[in-house]
């Protein structure tokens, strides 16, 4: 068993099919197969079987992937703890985030840490909760930026910035100028929410549900931008995360409605998994962001304070 075939197998894992592993990772179909046949060979154990027109894992695939995902991953963060032990320049920090975080946190918290570990380079990887689970319990991610871990998730999180969600409309919707909503009139909105899988959707699922709002319609639109530019032109009202809006909201293209219960408090959190160390790289990220640098860089914007007044 070689790492190439740990590598070639884990690509199909991941793109579901031998062509899909091919153009990741820029190489022909029958050497892809031809890795996957020697691992099983070596292993004497069947990774793959048919299913329709393509392959899905064996059960024995599905436990080996979880074994050689993590393998891989922790000696990816065993090279480069040993090549900062070395003082051997770049130290890489593998990132993941939840699509918000990825949109608005990270990039500016990465300006700021930078400019003091200019060699260490980060690579960052965008997705729902789910995805974010998955890179860190597969250590294919050192650090992960999201909302609260689950209990149980064999996550821990340290929070590092408040994540307050509002409920936003175009600026001169009537609900925009009231200065409390109740449940019966939302209802008679439409509503504009992110696709599944997103914890912002999630969220807003909760609050309605809590609060007996029942929309007349409600709109799925795939991305934070999609929904703010819904927004603005006026499709409907959105609960989205105050960091997410900010830039609107200071424009004036977009106002806040109050209504009770809201904002909603949450809180960014930095992720890794409980077991295990993480990289020095990553653990100067971590030390970072919740750092005063950090805070004078990282969104605490004016829409976070507005939002900070709760509605009864
Ligand atoms: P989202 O995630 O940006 O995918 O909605 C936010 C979250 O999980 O808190």
């Amino acid at each position: 068993m070689t790492l190439g075939q740990l590598r070639t197998f884990l690509a199909v894992v991941r793109a579901g099919s031998i062509h899909g592993a091919a153009t990741t990772l820029f190489v022909s179909e029958p050497s892809v197969s031809a890795g996957v046949t020697a691992l099983e060979k070596s292993l004497r154990v069947e990774l793959f079987e048919r299913h329709g027109r393509g392959i899905r894992l064996t059960r024995a695939g599905e436990e080996f992937a979880r074994a050689a995902a993590e393998a891989l991953g922790t000696l990816e963060q065993g090279l480069d703890a040993a090549r900062h032990a070395a003082g051997s320049g770049t130290g890489r920090l593998r990132l993941v985030a939840v699509t918000t975080a990825g949109e608005v946190i990270v990039p500016p918290a990465l300006q700021g840490f930078r400019r003091l570990h200019p060699s260490i380079e980060p690579v960052l990887e965008v997705g729902n909760r789910a995805l974010v689970m998955e890179r860190l319990t597969s250590r294919d991610a050192d650090l992960g930026i999201g909302g609260r871990p689950p209990h149980g998730s064999g996550l821990v999180g340290t929070k590092f910035l408040e994540n307050p969600l509002i409920l936003v409309a175009a600026a001169g919707h009537p609900l925009t100028g009231r200065a409390r909503v109740d449940a019966e009139t939302l209802s008679r909105e439409t509503w504009l929410v992110r696709e599944q899988g997103s914890g912002t959707r999630t969220t807003t699922e909760e609050f309605l549900t809590e609060g007996e709002i029942t929309p007349r319609s409600m709109l799925t639109l795939g991305s934070n931008g999609a929904v703010r530019q819904a927004a603005v032109v006026g499709l409907g009202v959105t609960l989205l995360s105050a960091h997410a809006v900010a830039g609107e909201l200071r424009s004036g293209v977009l106002a806040r409605i109050k209504a009770p219960g809201l904002p909603l408090q949450r809180a960014w959190y930095a992720l890794r998994p409980e077991r295990g160390s993480i990289p020095p790289s990553a653990a100067l990220f971590l030390a970072f962001l919740s750092s005063p640098a950090a805070r004078k860089i990282l969104p605490a914007s004016s829409a976070e304070r507005a939002s900070r007044t709760p509605v009864r």
